[in-house]
């Protein structure tokens, strides 16, 4: 009898994996399957990236780099902060990485151990939950409220703050709800951990080029208060198309690089020195790509918020960021795990049900926007006939 480590074998598998995963088993039987599940642009990177990508497979750099990534990259990225917030973060802060999961994965071993709780939200990124508990940590969900336009209350964080507590997560704008957290929300929780300096925060704004009019972002990075112990996560995945390139970002007290420095030997080396020229390319180049999938996916939303409203038992809140929608579906009188299965086998409309998400994600819907015009339209035809045929409408 093999033993395996016991918080292996307690990790559930991401939902949207899992819906990707059923939904190409459909689609090649011939089922006309229509994804709104999974977490990526559906764009192309830009051209201009994809240049540099091809340069360097063919010039290099070929061989192992850096741990913690090429000194021009590094560069790019603090010129890229620093002019866009008006920080001063120094090129010796930035490590690169092979996504932007790894940051909050290394943040996780790094204050974890036994005794440690670390603070994430609910509904959230589900790999929190796991990361945390691979590091030893328990893992202290804090709400995220659609009531609050899926905000966060800083009293509440603030309230789940022992002696014990290391990290606490932040993610805005939010993967699954689309959330932005307000910027004053954000001055009363860094008021509040004045008292509390022994937690370190790590900012996950991977989606922070995806803010939609309205909406009032702002980077935890632009609050001195905190600086010393803020933890940034970004990347190149989503702002510039390139989720499948393996390439992110932390930005880490430096007091921190030389210990993730350390991790970064032991797990992966580095990164491939192609992608981090392709990296290279994308902060130094023309942000025009950007700035036009953003428009696209403003247009999206509205388009996927309107439609959803329609649907009979189900409301949605207008999201400030990110590519997804997160329907409240409680009135149509069905589980959202079960809604999201018969979606998916009787309409070919793949959905991920919120509960994968956290407990306070059940009665919701992950709807993920990076699909065409004609597709999103399509799929709430078909999400319209089935609800009309099927939902029971409480309340
Ligand atoms: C909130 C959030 N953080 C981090 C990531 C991970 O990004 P990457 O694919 O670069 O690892 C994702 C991806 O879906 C995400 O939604």
């Amino acid at each position: 009898m093999l033993t395996l480590n016991p918080w292996i074998t307690a990790i559930e598998e991401e939902g949207a994996f899992a819906v990707l995963d059923k939904a190409l088993a459909l689609k090649a039987r011939g089922a006309p399957v229509i994804n709104l599940g999974i977490g990526q642009p559906d764009f192309p990177p830009p051209a201009h990236v994809l240049d540099a990508a091809a340069r360097a497979a063919r010039d290099g750099p070929h061989g192992y780099t850096s741990p913690v990534g090429i000194p021009p990259l590094r560069e790019a990225v603090a010129d890229h902060l620093n002019a866009r917030y008006r920080i001063a973060v120094d090129p010796d802060q930035v490590v690169i990485v092979p996504g932007g999961k790894v940051t909050f994965y290394f943040a996780c071993l790094l204050f974890g151990g036994p005794g440690a709780e670390i603070l994430y939200p609910d509904p959230g990124f589900p790999p929190y939950r796991h990361a945390i508990g691979s590091g030893g940590a328990t893992a202290v969900p804090y709400p995220i409220r659609e009531e609050r336009d899926f905000g966060f209350d800083a009293d509440e964080i603030l309230s789940l703050i022992t002696p014990r507590t290391r990290l606490l997560m932040v993610n805005s704008p939010a993967n699954p709800t689309g959330g932005v957290v307000a910027k004053g929300e954000l001055e009363r929780l860094v008021a509040g951990l004045a008292d509390h300096p022994h937690v370190a925060v790590l900012s996950d704004e991977i989606y922070s080029h995806l803010v939609f009019e309205g909406a009032d972002f702002a980077s935890l990075t632009t609050f001195p208060e905190i600086a010393d112990r803020l933890i940034l996560l970004d990347g190149w995945s989503k702002t510039f198309a390139m989720t499948g390139w393996r390439l992110g970002y932390g930005v880490w007290p430096k007091p921190l690089v030389e210990h993730v420095r350390k991790l970064i030997t032991v797990d992966h080396s580095c990164v491939n020195g192609v992608a981090q020229m392709a990296g290279l390319a994308a902060l130094t180049g023309p942000m025009d790509e950007v700035r036009r999938m953003a428009e696209v996916f403003a247009e999206r939303r509205t388009l996927v918020v309107d439609g959803l409203n329609r649907l009979p038992g189900v409301t949605c809140r207008m999201p400030g960021g990110a590519f997804y929608a997160f329907p409240n579906v409680k009135g149509t009188g069905m589980g959202s795990r079960d809604l999201a299965r018969r979606l998916l086998d009787e309409v070919h409309v793949a959905l991920v049900p919120g509960e994968g998400f956290g407990d306070n994600g059940r009665g919701f819907l992950r709807v993920s926007y990076a699909a065409s015009t004609g597709e999103i339209e399509e799929a709430l035809g078909r999400m319209a006939k089935f609800l009309a045929e099927h939902s029971q409408p409480v309340g």
